[in-house]
């Protein structure tokens, strides 16, 4: 059998939970597809792509305005939770469709897809304290010109810096001026503004090998150095204006952990003679050294660390048919953090709280960009079936592996860039 694989620790505790042993062995064979689906996604576009490809203005759908009536900027309170609050309704909908957006790739696309209900498409995320503005792209990217951003992590920062280039050529089309071999690290310049963003394929932060193929199989277990920060991100550092960090899920992979050069231990490493040391205890350890990094860094930009997001399968993990298939948002109380979640979020709130201080003392901006619980919120915007192009086109039964972790574009994580836009234009 294949030997994959990430989460098999979870499979481990099937055994433990004496399930089905069929169970057991159709999981792990669905694993070499469902890793795929979850943490690689591979991102060659199915359009070839050239350096500089020339966009064609898309035709605007008529049915959506361009933008939401602004909230005056006075109303927004001095001192304001961002991150405890409400999704309201939003009749005006997206600002951005599959159709005037050709960034969105083909697993979020949910439109495209065949996704059949659209409700989700219509909230925004309202603080409970005061008025959140709609991201002004115009605004922002004159806010921006000449500056440089990044968006540094895993898959859900590549769906995240999607959801902000979708909003942004509203106003311009972005030229896509880079990308690495796999498609997992890109840069865009919007040429009126000499405006960079770059996304950067840093999943753990720290430096890691990670031995998979193209289909998320793994020949071994990761290797991650706690105390090496991953050159990708941090050769860049110095030169950008903005950044926005963050990681989680990766850190519930088979991994053999290094210090100094040398293996101090591992996770879910059962078949090695090595001292189990946990995921817990590598998350720990790999976010106080990045942040540790970024507050003595004297880095005169402004740094966002984004919190973990959750992922909302029911009835079953992502490899045992877990499947999400709410329509609205939930409200707040109505939902809890799965236990892992929660693991990894107080590490991070842990560790930032140390950070943040540090980081004031040291006259560095960083800041927390907690959409956890935002997210939370929303378990009807992941893609489920609808990662595939019409799942169930012949046969309304058919059996598909579902996306409860990464979100449909247009989708919740559009609200994201309201939130950021506040922190940036009053941070
Ligand atoms: C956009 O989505 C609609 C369904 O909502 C679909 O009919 C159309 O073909 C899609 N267009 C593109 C360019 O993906
Ligand atoms: C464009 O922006 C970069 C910083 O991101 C700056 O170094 C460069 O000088 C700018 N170019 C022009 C023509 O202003
Ligand atoms: C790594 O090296 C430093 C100094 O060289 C030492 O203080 C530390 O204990 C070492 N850590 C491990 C895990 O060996
Ligand atoms: C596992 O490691 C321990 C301590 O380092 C050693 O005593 C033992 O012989 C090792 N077992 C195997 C199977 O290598
Ligand atoms: C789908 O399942 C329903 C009942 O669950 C059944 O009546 C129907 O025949 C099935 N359709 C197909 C195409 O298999």
């Amino acid at each position: 059998m294949v030997k994959n694989m990430g989460l098999n620790w979870r499979l481990w505790s099937l055994h433990k939970h004496n399930h089905l042993l069929v169970k057991a062995a159709v999981s792990i064979l669905l694993m070499g597809l469902a890793f795929r689906l979850l943490f690689v996604h591979s991102t060659v576009p199915e359009t070839p792509f050239v350096e500089k490809p020339v966009i064609p203005n898309p035709p605007v759908s008529e049915d959506v305005p361009e933008i939401r009536d602004p909230i005056p900027e006075e109303v927004v309170a001095e001192k304001c939770d961002l991150f405890t609050g409400d999704w309201i309704p939003n009749p005006s909908g997206p600002v951005y469709t599959n159709e005037s957006c050709q960034l969105i790739e083909t697993h979020q696309n949910c439109m495209k897809n065949g996704r059949p209900d659209s409700a989700y498409l219509y909230w925004r995320w309202s603080p409970r304290d005061c008025e959140l503005p709609q991201f002004d792209a115009y605004r922002f990217l004159e806010l921006m010109r000449n500056k440089a951003w990044a968006l540094i992590g895993d898959s859900i920062t590549r769906n995240h810096v999607q959801s902000l280039l979708c909003i942004l050529s509203k106003v311009e089309q972005p030229d896509h001026v880079y990308h690495d071999k796999g498609y997992k690290s890109r840069r865009w310049v919007f040429p009126s503004y000499n405006f960079t963003i770059s996304v950067l394929w840093s999943p753990f932060l720290v430096q890691a090998a990670i031995f998979e193929d193209m289909n998320g199989v793994s020949t071994s277990e990761a290797e991650l150095h706690l105390d090496q920060l991953d050159k990708k991100w941090v050769d860049q550092y110095q030169n950008l204006n903005y950044m926005i960090i963050s990681t989680g899920k990766w850190f519930l992979k088979d991994t053999i952990y290094y210090e100094n050069g040398t293996v101090v231990g591992c996770h879910s490493c059962s078949n090695k003679n090595l001292t189990k040391l946990g995921f817990k205890f590598a998350y720990q350890k790999a976010l106080s050294f990045v942040f540790n990094f970024i507050v003595t860094s004297k880095h005169k930009g402004m740094i966002l660390f984004r919190t973990a997001t959750p992922d909302h399968f029911e009835s079953g993990e992502w490899f045992s048919g877990g499947v999400c298939p709410k329509t609205a948002p939930v409200k707040e109380g109505e939902i809890e953090f799965k236990d892992l979640h929660g693991i990894l979020r107080n590490i991070e709130l842990e560790e930032f709280a140390k950070a943040e201080k540090k980081a004031q003392e040291n006259g560095v901006n960083l800041k927390l960009l907690d959409v956890s619980k935002i997210s939370l919120l929303r378990p009807d915007g992941h893609p489920g079936p609808y990662r595939f192009f019409h799942p169930f086109a012949n046969d309304k039964n058919a059996t598909v592996q579902n996306d409860c972790l990464h979100w449909c574009l247009p989708g919740p994580i559009d609200s994201w860039n309201d939130v950021i836009m506040e922190m940036v234009v009053n941070g």
